[in-house]
Formats: structure tokens, C-alpha cells, sequence
């Protein structure tokens, strides 16, 4: 169903070899509005062919195109305008929704090639931040999107579970740890004896000899080391799991930084075989100033190694376990430095696959415009956040729809949805501020509007006894009212948005396109008796059931639920 062809064609025919089909699909243009037409072809470029004005030849190429395509073709000064017909569009379009369902919008762009996202990778014994959320559900609807034009994905949580941290808490833990704190608040106590080591440790400074004493026991496999950190590291992940649950999110693989432990040592290796490593004050670096990059820093002056050798080893190891097409890391604006050091490196060891490797960066979440900040005290956690969300959503439930079944499961799929929702329809590099007041509105740009536009399309089939539209023939889905073409088209354009989204690895393509579609349909849900007993209520119907698959359909991709009643 390619419309645009359709235009392309009819050019061609009259326009006796004068331009090239390439060249006349690329000048068509979309008009600002659909009331001039779905497709607008400029005849300024034959100007100069036909040695006459645009608009002239715009009116002489209208009296010689075949209209009985569409529905009319009208020249408008130099522009030419063409009227899809909407009876042929329509009964085109609802008839593919209603035979693929959910499928509809499936296309094949990735041949089955391998993705690793790396994605959420919250650091051990420290809170989830808001960015560590942005990342878990951008690369959740990365993955989703990826899936639904043929990839595979594969969502790897590269845990911060490594690293001379570690090794202070250890000693912190044995100074002023208890186990029962531990288990009553893994993430709260952890970081609560991180944080006091950090202010003692200005007066004693013997501390950090002890630690550094840790984190060598640790990488040399001692077994109290050893225990303690896998103790630390199952407690925070226990905790991490709860908010992963909640938002409906699955990892395929929890190797985080720790794994990479035992490949580091080749890394170095290679470096050393290229001649890569230099030596700078005791440390090892590798020079990147041909890339106008500071350099790579690979070992400390004590040998440990550091966050850009385990994503080296990382980033190999991925490679020859998936031997992906592309491999994906979803981490803030902040750290673009460190993904141009990571491909630049790779590079220097001659790994042309380092230029698939993108860093997928996106914007920090705001509070009253000001950057989060634990020291200020404008931290948000993450797990509240979600509950206070389901309270709203209860709330409001409860003024709307007191009635309604299953309440407390509509309430956590409607105010975890609106998390989610808001995160994803801001276009990722952008920062935005946080409100949660505004996040669970049933109104607006939300999703619970979208969520509850689904519901009310759902309602309407239910009261048309869901009259069975499958078996019906494509000329029963015939509609040619002005108010539902804005809805068809925007249902005949979803391949193309999920095409742009994949691109442009952006899932808020599909969440403003869930906004724009929720908000045409309720637009001719006020104009239309929908379920009005005439020759057009199957196509009415047919318009309905569509735009409930596609909405699910689009809320799926980001990650949200659709619940049938709310
Ligand atoms: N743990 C890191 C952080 O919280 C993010 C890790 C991102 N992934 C990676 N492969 N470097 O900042």
C-alpha cells in the first residue's frame, strides 16, 4: 500500500520523460494541511524545462493526469494537489489492521541481526536514579521497537558491580556494618556506610590504604572479599529487581562490570601487541589526540584497572558472542565523551566494527528546572516515584470509574504506564522536568489519555457486541467522511513512524504519533454516532476496532499497558 507510488505514477505518465521517478518522488511534498490534499507536487523545477510559469504548467499537467485514482486532482496556483480517493484508502487500510492485528506496522529491516542494548546498568549499593530509569525504559522500547522490524535484541544490564568502591565499602561495612541493617535496607545502609567512609577518610586518610587493601583481596579472589561483595551485590540487586518488576521490564543478561574481570588482562595485551600503551606519570593511557580526545586511561599507577577497560573488554566480548550488526548503549548526555574514547581505542586496535557501536544519549530529568542533586536534597527515588504514581492513578480511578473491576491492577498499569509515558514522549536529548501531578492527568499529553482513549474504543466494540468484523469484504470498510481521514491517515502511516523510530532510535516517534492518533479518534468520536444503525456502521466499526489495535500496539512498543476498561 503505497500511496505516495500511486502520485509518483500518474506524474510520470504525463510529464513525457521530463523527470525521472526518483526525482518526482522526492519533490513531492506532504501539505500543511489535509483539507489541500494528502500529496502536493511544486512544478517550479519544470519552469525551466517547459520554458513556461509554474503555474501554468501546474494547470496544463492537472488537465492530463487520470483522475479516476483519486478522489480529485486540483492545481493551486504552482502547486499541484492530489485527493487520495478515501474510499479505496480506507477500505486499504482497515482491512490490512483487521486480517495482521498486532502485527500490523511488522516489517523486516534487520534480517534477524543480533543488538545488544546495554541498558539500566545501575550501580551496586547505590540507589536507582531518574537516569538510570530514562535508560531502562528508552532502551526497553529500543529493544521492542528493534523487534518489531526484524532485529534481535538482546537487553545486557552492565551492572557498576566493580571498581575501587568496593573495596571501601568492604572496609566501611567491617568498621560500622551490621548484617541485619543490611538485610532490613540493603541500598539505604550500603550507601549510608559509603558515604560516612567518605567523610572519615578526609581525617583518617589510613582508611583508604585499608580499602585499596580490599579491593586487591577482592581482585584477587579472597574469599572474605569475595563473599562480602557477592553478598552486597545479590542484596542491591534483589532491591533493583523489585523496580524492574514493577515497571515490567526483562533483562536477558546481568553481566556487568565484575565479569569482565578475568578478560581485562587481553585487552592490555592487544593494546601492548599494537603499541598502543603509553606510560604517563605511572599510569597506562592510550593517546587519542588524533581524535581530539583526552586519553584513554586503561591502569592506574597501582594497576587496577578501570571503567573504559571493562567496557573494552566489554565491547570485544560482545562481538564474539553475538556478533552483532550493531551494539547499542543507552547512557546519559554525560558520558559521550566516553563512548567516542571506547570506539576511538577500539579503532586504533583495529576493530572496524567499533563503528557500529552508538551511544544512544539522552537529557537529564529536572525538578523545578534545576538539576537533580543528592547534595541539595532534590533527589527523586525511583521506587516511590512509581507508587505515588499508582496512589494518583487510584485516585482518580476511583472520582471516574468507581465501578470498574480490578481496580488496583488498572490503578499499577495506569500509573506506572504514565511514568513511562512521559519519559518517552520527550524526544530523548531533550531534558525535561519532572511533576507527577502532570505525569498521571487522564488529560493532555499523557499516557493514561492514550491508555483511556484505547479503553473507550474497547467500549465501543463491547456495546456493538463485537460484531464479528473479520469475514466482512473490503467494500464494507469504506468510509469518505472528512472527520475519519485524519484518523485513516494517520493509521495508514504507521509502518513509516515505526521506520523513523528504529532509525532515529527514538521511541517518543511512536509516543507523539499515540498522542496524535488518540486525539484525531476522540475528535471523531465527538462527531460521529459511531454505533448509529446505518451502511457504513461496519466501516465505523472497523475504524474503532483499528485504532484500538494500533494504540495498544504503539503502547506496547514503549513498554505501557492497555487495560480493556479503566
Ligand atoms: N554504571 C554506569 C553509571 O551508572 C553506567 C554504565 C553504562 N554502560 C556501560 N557499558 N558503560 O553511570
Amino acid at each position: 500500500m503505497n500511496y505516495k507510488a500511486i502520485v509518483v505514477d500518474a506524474l510520470y505518465a504525463v510529464l513525457e520523460g521530463q523527470m525521472e521517478r526518483n526525482a518526482i518522488n522526492s519533490a513531492i511534498e506532504k501539505p500543511k494541511s489535509l483539507a489541500l490534499g494528502d500529496f502536493a507536487f511544486p512544478a517550479f523545477p519544470l519552469a525551466r524545462v517547459f520554458k513556461k510559469a509554474p503555474q501554468i504548467i501546474a494547470s496544463e499537467i492537472t488537465a492530463k493526469i487520470d483522475q479516476k485514482k483519486f478522489e480529485k486532482v486540483q492545481a493551486v496556483g504552482p502547486y499541484i494537489n492530489f485527493f487520495l480517493d478515501k474510499k479505496t484508502y480506507s477500505a486499504d487500510v482497515l482491512h490490512q489492521i483487521l486480517i495482521e492485528g498486532l502485527n500490523y506496522g511488522n516489517q523486516n529491516l534487520g534480517d534477524n541481526g543480533n543488538v545488544p542494548i546495554d541498558m539500566s546498568s545501575p550501580n551496586i549499593a547505590k540507589p536507582i536514579s531518574m537516569g538510570h530509569l530514562r535508560s531502562t525504559v528508552i532502551g526497553n522500547s529500543i529493544a521492542k521497537i528493534l523487534a518489531k522490524t526484524n532485529y534481535h535484541p538482546i537487553k545486557i544490564n552492565h551492572l557498576g558491580d566493580w571498581g575501587t568502591q568496593f573495596g571501601k565499602l568492604i572496609e566501611a561495612y567491617k568498621l560500622w556494618g551490621s548484617e541485619e541493617e543490611v538485610k532490613a535496607d540493603p541500598i539505604n545502609k550500603l550507601l549510608e556506610y559509603y558515604v560516612r567512609f567518605h567523610k572519615e577518610d578526609v581525617e583518617h586518610p589510613e582508611l583508604d590504604d585499608e580499602a585499596r587493601a580490599w579491593f586487591k583481596k577482592l581482585e584477587d579472589g579472597d574469599p572474605e572479599a569475595i563473599s562480602l561483595w557477592k553478598w552486597f551485590r545479590s542484596e542491591s540487586l534483589k532491591s533493583f529487581m523489585k523496580i524492574y518488576n514493577k515497571l515490567g521490564v526483562e533483562f536477558d543478561s546481568f553481566n556487568g562490570e565484575a565479569f569482565y574481570n578475568d578478560k581485562m588482562d587481553e585487552v592490555v595485551s592487544l593494546l601492548e601487541q599494537k603499541n598502543l600503551l603509553q606510560e604517563s606519570r605511572g599510569a597506562q593511557i592510550v593517546d587519542l589526540s588524533e581524535y581530539n580526545l583526552n586519553p584513554a586511561l586503561i591502569k592506574k599507577t597501582d594497576g587496577a584497572t578501570l571503567y573504559i577497560t571493562r567496557d573494552l573488554a566489554a565491547a570485544i566480548y560482545r562481538k564474539r558472542t553475538y556478533n552483532f550488526v550493531q551494539s547499542l548503549y543507552v547512557v546519559g548526555n554525560e558520558q559521550t565523551n566516553h563512548f567516542k574514547q571506547l570506539k576511538a581505542v577500539l579503532k586504533e586496535l583495529g576493530e572496524d566494527w567499533s563503528d557500529d557501536i552508538h551511544h544512544i544519549p539522552f537529557g537529564l530529568i529536572t525538578q523545578g528546572g534545576k538539576k537533580l542533586s543528592t547534595r541539595a536534597g532534590r533527589v527523586i527515588l525511583l521506587d516511590e516515584v512509581l507508587d505515588d504514581a499508582v496512589s494518583l492513578a487510584e485516585k482518580q480511578i476511583e472520582e471516574k470509574n468507581p465501578d470498574l473491576k480490578n481496580k488496583e491492577k488498572v490503578a499499577k498499569q495506569v500509573g506506572v504506564g504514565a511514568v513511562i509515558f512521559h519519559d518517552l514522549k520527550n524526544e530523548r536529548m531533550n531534558n525535561f522536568d519532572f511533576n507527577l501531578d502532570e505525569v498521571v492527568r487522564f488529560e493532555g499529553e499523557t499516557g493514561p489519555y492514550v491508555q483511556y482513549t484505547h479503553a473507550r474504543a474497547m467500549s465501543i466494540l463491547r456495546k456493538a457486541k463485537d460484531k464479528d468484523l473479520s469475514g466482512n469484504k473490503m467494500e464494507k470498510y469504506q468510509l469518505n467522511d472528512a472527520e475519519s481521514w485524519e484518523v485513516l491517515r494517520l493509521l495508514g502511516s504507521f509502518s513509516m513512524i515505526i521506520k523513523r523510530a528504529v532509525e532515529e532510535y527514538e521511541p517518543s516517534v511512536v509516543a507523539k504519533y499515540a498522542l496524535h492518533l488518540a486525539k484525531s479518534f476522540n475528535k471523531y468520536y465527538a462527531h460521529t454516532k459511531i454505533l448509529k444503525d446505518d451502511e457504513q456502521l461496519t466501516a465505523r466499526l472497523a475504524l474503532a476496532k483499528s485504532v484500538s489495535v494500533v494504540l495498544k500496539e504503539s503502547l506496547r512498543l514503549l513498554g505501557v499497558q492497555a487495560p480493556e476498561e479503566m
